[in-house]
């Protein structure tokens, strides 16, 4: 956006990590944030420092109803809500035989259903107003899984898949749309915000655990900061123009050109028979 009126957010999950960087940096550039929370405490310190720029309301996204009713909850405390940022979810680690179905869907419902649920309660505002952008937070492991990540990863998976199909529906209304996929960031999510299977089989050991266990040690010295990562999205948001994906950090970026690189070796080993399918 190129004028320098003051935008309004609302942020989920913005107790901590991401969500809670990005509250502190939209209240820095001037802008109005409404951040929403489990424990709304977690974030009273922030309202309390800037009571005019940030709202607090409670919102577990999964709760039937809940993103609709925050949503309104929101408008009768602000004017308008400029940018969603769907960005509450946890991880959920274990072989896909390990994750029992109860487990799978639990994930499923946070991390695809409730960020639909909160684009769906969204719409409509920015639709008559017609602005307004869907800021998604997405995965590396949405980019090419690992083992051990199988369910968290399709859940990203599908989400981003979403919204690369919602972009292109709201775009010719005015609605712009940014999937967001960090690699590995110092926030509380390879600790509390990561769930684990509660079967745990030996075969799986040299594959998922061996992964469970890399992401134990590099708990606290991930190498993505996510305050420089918040200001890059403020920054992306107020430039106006921003990307349909934004990747964060130095190991997303590298993944993502070695997943490319690799399905382009692929797809050109495969072409020509490949090709040779279509036909009467
Ligand atoms: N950090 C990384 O390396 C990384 C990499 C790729 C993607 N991500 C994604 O980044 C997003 C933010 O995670 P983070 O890294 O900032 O981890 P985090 O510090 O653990 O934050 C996760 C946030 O999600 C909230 N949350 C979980 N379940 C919720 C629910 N049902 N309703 C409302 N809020 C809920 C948590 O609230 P509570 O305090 O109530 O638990 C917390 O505020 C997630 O979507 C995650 O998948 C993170």
């Amino acid at each position: 956006m190129s004028d320098s009126s003051p935008r309004t957010w609302l942020v989920t999950g913005a107790s901590s990590g991401f969500g809670r960087a990005l509250t502190e940096a939209i209240i820095a550039c001037g802008d109005v944030v409404v951040a929403t929370a489990r424990k709304p405490e977690a974030i009273e310190d922030l309202a309390s420092r800037a009571p005019d720029q940030c709202h607090v309301l409670p919102l577990d996204v999964t709760q039937a109803g809940a993103p609709a009713a925050v949503v309104r909850e929101a408008l009768a405390r602000v004017p308008c809500i400029d940018v969603l940022v769907n960005n509450a979810g946890r991880g959920l680690l274990g072989a896909v035989e390990e994750c029992s179905e109860a487990e799978a869907r639990a994930c499923m419902e946070l991390n695809f259903f409730a960020q639909l649920a909160m684009i769906h309660a969204i719409l409509p505002h920015f639709r008559g107003r017609r602005s307004g952008h869907v800021i998604q937070m997405g995965a590396a492991a949405a980019i090419a899984n690992y083992a051990g990540f199988g369910i968290y990863g399709a859940a990203k998976a599908a989400t981003s898949s979403l919204v690369e199909a919602l972009a292109q529906e709201v775009r010719p209304m005015g609605i712009k749309v940014t999937l967001v996929e960090p690699g590995p960031f110092r926030t509380d999510f390879i600790g509390r915000s990561m769930a684990r299977a509660a079967v745990s089989l030996p075969e799986y050991e040299p594959t998922a655990g061996r992964f469970a266990q890399y992401l134990g040690k590099i708990d606290g010295h991930q190498p993505g900061n996510p305050h420089l990562a918040a200001s890059l999205i403020v920054r992306m948001v107020l430039s106006g123009k921003p990307p349909m994906r934004l990747v964060l950090g130095k190991y997303a970026i590298d993944k993502t050109r070695r997943t490319f690189a690799a399905r382009e070796r692929e797809l050109a080993q495969q072409e020509v028979e490949g090709a040779a399918t279509d036909g009467p």
